[in-house]
């Protein structure tokens, strides 16, 4: 299959960031959010499938919690770090495109997608892929998803014009659906156990933070975000669901 200007990105990125924690996302503080989400729906015995890895940061995390996880990533490069930055225990990495799979060792417990479907071309992509880890899933099995729509940036720009600031552009590698046509496709075979959002972390950040400093300097991860991350943390009202730009849901697969 052939390789968009995003896969090239995340084949060269893997080798040009040299912050191996900063290669796959460099908010690195919106990460920490994400993954005590995950750790709180995964299990000891599980076999876990992990989709788009990247250079393994978050599987050598999960391996701890877990019985196992098979992690791969269609950057060629972004799996050669993997192996040499966290080696292979109870894990095991490989190249594989999420959009043609043929390394799977299925039926897995769970599955974990972690900003990977923003990076396929559409939404039909991002629908076949969900049909892919769907299959790949046991009955009752949980698909760990936490990705970016369009719906939180609109409202997050819409506050960000209050404060003077200019609207936040989605990088111009992703691509962002809305949060309705995804659920609309995942509704059939999912219930939905639990939800996650960056809310008041991106409310923080993308608005309260420039607004403070300047949007010119509030560019990177920051002192701002490392500091303010226990409020986000402890407190995340839905009320500020609309204005995150990740959701994450845990969602178990209903019987056949
Ligand atoms: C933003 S990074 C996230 C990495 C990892 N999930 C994490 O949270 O650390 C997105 C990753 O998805 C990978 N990716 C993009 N399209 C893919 C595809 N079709 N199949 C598998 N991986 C893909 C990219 O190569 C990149 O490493």
């Amino acid at each position: 299959m052939s390789k968009s200007s995003t896969d090239i990105h995340w084949n060269e990125r893997a080798v040009l960031e040299p912050d191996a924690a900063a290669v796959n996302i460099a908010d690195v503080s919106q990460r920490e959010l994400e993954t005590a989400f995950l750790l709180r729906h995964l299990c000891p015995v599980d076999k876990v499938l992990e989709v788009g890895c990247g250079n393994g940061f978050l599987t050598g995390i999960l391996r701890q919690t877990v019985a196992h996880v098979d992690a791969f990533d269609f950057a060629e490069n972004m799996v050669a770090k993997a192996i040499e930055l966290q080696g292979e225990r109870n894990n095991r990495f490989f190249h594989d495109n999420v959009l043609a799979p043929g390394a799977w060792n299925g039926p897995y417990d769970a599955i974990v997608c972690v900003r990977v479907l923003i990076n396929l071309r559409d939404l039909e992509e991002q629908k076949r892929a969900i049909d892919h880890m769907t299959r790949a899933l046991r009955p009752g099995g949980r698909l760990l998803l936490i990705e970016g729509y369009k719906d939180g940036f609109g409202e997050l720009n819409r506050v960000r014009e209050t404060a003077g600031l200019d609207r936040l552009q989605p990088a111009a590698i992703n691509f962002y659906s809305a949060l309705g046509d995804v659920r609309a496709h995942l509704d059939p075979f999912y219930t939905i156990e639990a939800e996650f959002h960056t809310g008041c972390f991106d409310f923080l950040t993308r608005v309260v933070y420039p607004a403070l400093v300047g949007a010119d300097k509030a560019v990177a991860h920051s002192e701002f975000h490392r500091r303010i991350l226990p409020v986000a943390r402890a407190f995340n009202p839905d009320a500020f669901a609309s204005l995150a730009r990740l959701r994450g849901y845990s969602l178990i697969k209903r019987q056949a």
